[in-house]
């Protein structure tokens, strides 16, 4: 018999698993489609998509431990603190992300348990429509079952884009997957794409030990952040970490032989090869539609093969939705989990909405890069009139205390208004810091307010504050 649900997701990546959950939070019976087993030892499915198997969260925790061995190379030494023979073992820091991986993604099983979702393992497939209701066809390792359902939300995701020339095998040459399970620290580490995987990723095995070049094809570093912002991590990547970015690169060869792989670039009026042991491919991702039967329902792709949908993530075809990746707006977990609860709030009837103003974004080398809201850059082009509040942590004494000082917080504000316009941090912890400039720009708030708010003494946080009295040239600290 055809199973029923009143929301079927398709998708189990953190704007399906959401979805699904505040559903059924929301007294709807729920079902989510989840094709992949990422690996698993048993080969069950996983939940958590990208996110948590081959991306936010393995990326993190490789990021921490590769962190703190650079800081007990690099920096215990200022604190008085002496280390001898200093190793790492791969093995263990990869077991160790496995675990952590391992443990979140069967934890969104329970979650499901507990609120009732219904999984279903296999690959999902629009088939046409019965009565009031949307058909999907689901291709489990049992066979193939039909779920009905008036309301579907695709959340497919997205898949790593790849290059022609350039042919992932996940050994040698890797995208994400691979990136993320190495078995070594390679000596010689190339990577095309001097985006967030490539910065991230390409930081972790430099502070592992490896020669990391990065080979970009944009002649602007990080041309998404705040030009201050930019020019400070610039200095900071190639000059203190000794990573070595080339700009304005255009890749003409990739070849693999036994000692490794040859990337022949152009970079001006140059040719040049880079040796490596291997390559990670990072040149953005592409939306995941693959074998999803939209043609079967009619609903629109646009342009750039992602879901064509509304301000709330409604297709053009009515009780089919779209969130996340495989929709426009920055590919990012906690925007795909935002649209996951609008669209399930939706449904029920609720006014479900997000502030795709407000949201964050972070780069979580070190420093870390965090922003929310408009750059000067934007500003500028719009021709709205600001003012700037920026804050070194120089200035900042629990930086000081915790040996940090690098970066500093920048806000602006309206001009005439002094309504914050956006915020951005380079620094310790920016990741964390940049929740606060969230919170004030959903609720509206100017500098003022900010300012006006008392921040403990003596944290990070402090920046923010000062930056805030910086735009009305009251900063007491600096
Ligand atoms: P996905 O997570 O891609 O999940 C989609 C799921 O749908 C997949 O599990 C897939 O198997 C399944 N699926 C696809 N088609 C079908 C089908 N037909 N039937 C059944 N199942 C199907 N974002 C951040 O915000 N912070 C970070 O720190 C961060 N780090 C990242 C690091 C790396 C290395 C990478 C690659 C990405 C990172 N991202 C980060 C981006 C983040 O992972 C994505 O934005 C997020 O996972 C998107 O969620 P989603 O639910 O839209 O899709
Ligand atoms: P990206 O879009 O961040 O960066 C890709 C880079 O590759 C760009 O700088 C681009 O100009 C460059 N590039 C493209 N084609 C090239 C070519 N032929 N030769 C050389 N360079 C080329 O994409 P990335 O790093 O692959 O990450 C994909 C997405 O995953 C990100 O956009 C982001 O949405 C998400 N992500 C988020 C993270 C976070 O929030 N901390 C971490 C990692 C990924």
């Amino acid at each position: 018999m055809t199973k029923q649900f009143d929301v079927l997701v398709i998708g189990g990546g953190p704007g399906g698993y959401v979805a699904a959950i505040r559903a059924a939070q929301l007294g709807l019976t729920a079902a989510c489609i989840e094709k992949e087993t990422y690996a698993d030892p048993k080969g069950e499915v996983r939940l958590g998509g990208t996110c948590l198997n081959v991306g936010c969260i393995p990326s993190k925790a490789l990021l921490q431990s590769s962190e703190l061995f650079d800081q007990a190379g690099h920096s215990f030494v200022m604190h008085g603190i002496a280390l001898d023979n200093l190793k790492v073992d791969v093995g263990t820091m990869v077991r160790r992300k496995d675990n952590i991986v391992t443990q979140l993604t069967s934890g969104i099983k329970g979650l499901f348990k507990k609120n009732k979702v219904t999984l279903l393992g296999g690959h999902g497939r629009f088939v046409g429509r019965e009565d009031d209701a949307w058909q999907v066809e689901v291709t489990g390792k049992d066979g193939v079952e039909l779920v009905n359902a008036k309301n579907v939300i695709v959340a497919t995701g997205s898949k790593p884009r790849h290059l022609d020339s350039v042919p992932v095998d996940n050994k040698t040459i890797c995208d994400n997957v691979g990136a993320l399970s190495f078995d070594g620290v390679p000596k010689r580490l190339g990577v095309i794409g001097a985006g967030v995987i490539g910065l991230e990723l390409g930081s972790v095995w430099k502070r592992l030990g490896s020669e990391v070049t990065i080979l970009e094809v944009l002649p602007d570093f990080l041309a998404a952040a705040d030009p201050a912002v930019a020019k400070d991590a610039w200095k900071v990547f190639t000059q203190k970490q000794g990573l070595n970015i080339y700009l304005g690169v255009k890749i003409t060869k990739v070849t693999t032989g036994k000692k490794g792989t040859s990337v022949e670039y152009e970079i001006g009026d140059e040719t040049k090869t880079l040796e490596c042991d291997k390559l990670i491919v990072s040149v953005g991702r592409v939306p995941c539609t693959d074998g999803l039967g939209v043609e079967n329902v009619g609903v629109q792709i646009d342009e750039r093969g992602r879901i064509a949908v509304d301000e709330h993530c409604q297709t053009n075809q009515p009780g089919i939705w779209a969130v996340g990746d495989v929709v426009r707006g920055p590919m990012l977990a906690h925007k795909g989990m935002e649209e996951g609860v609008m669209v399930a709030e939706r449904i029920a009837g609720q006014a479900g909405h997000v502030n795709y103003d407000a949201i964050p974004w972070v780069m979580y080398t070190h420093p870390e890069i965090a922003w929310v809201g408009k750059t000067e850059t934007q500003l500028k082009n719009e021709g709205v009139e600001f003012r700037v509040g920026l804050i070194p942590f120089l200035a900042n004494g629990r930086a000081l205390g915790q040996g940090d000082t690098t970066g500093f917080v920048k806000l602006l504000a309206d001009a005439q208004t002094d309504r914050i316009l956006g915020v951005h941090v380079i620094g310790n912890n920016a990741s964390e810091l940049i929740a606060e400039a969230v919170v004030a720009m959903e609720f509206g708030a100017s500098a003022e307010d900010l300012a006006r708010c008392c921040h403990a003494h003596p944290t990070l946080s402090e920046a923010m504050h000062e930056a805030a009295l910086a735009i009305d040239k009251r900063a007491l600290h600096f």
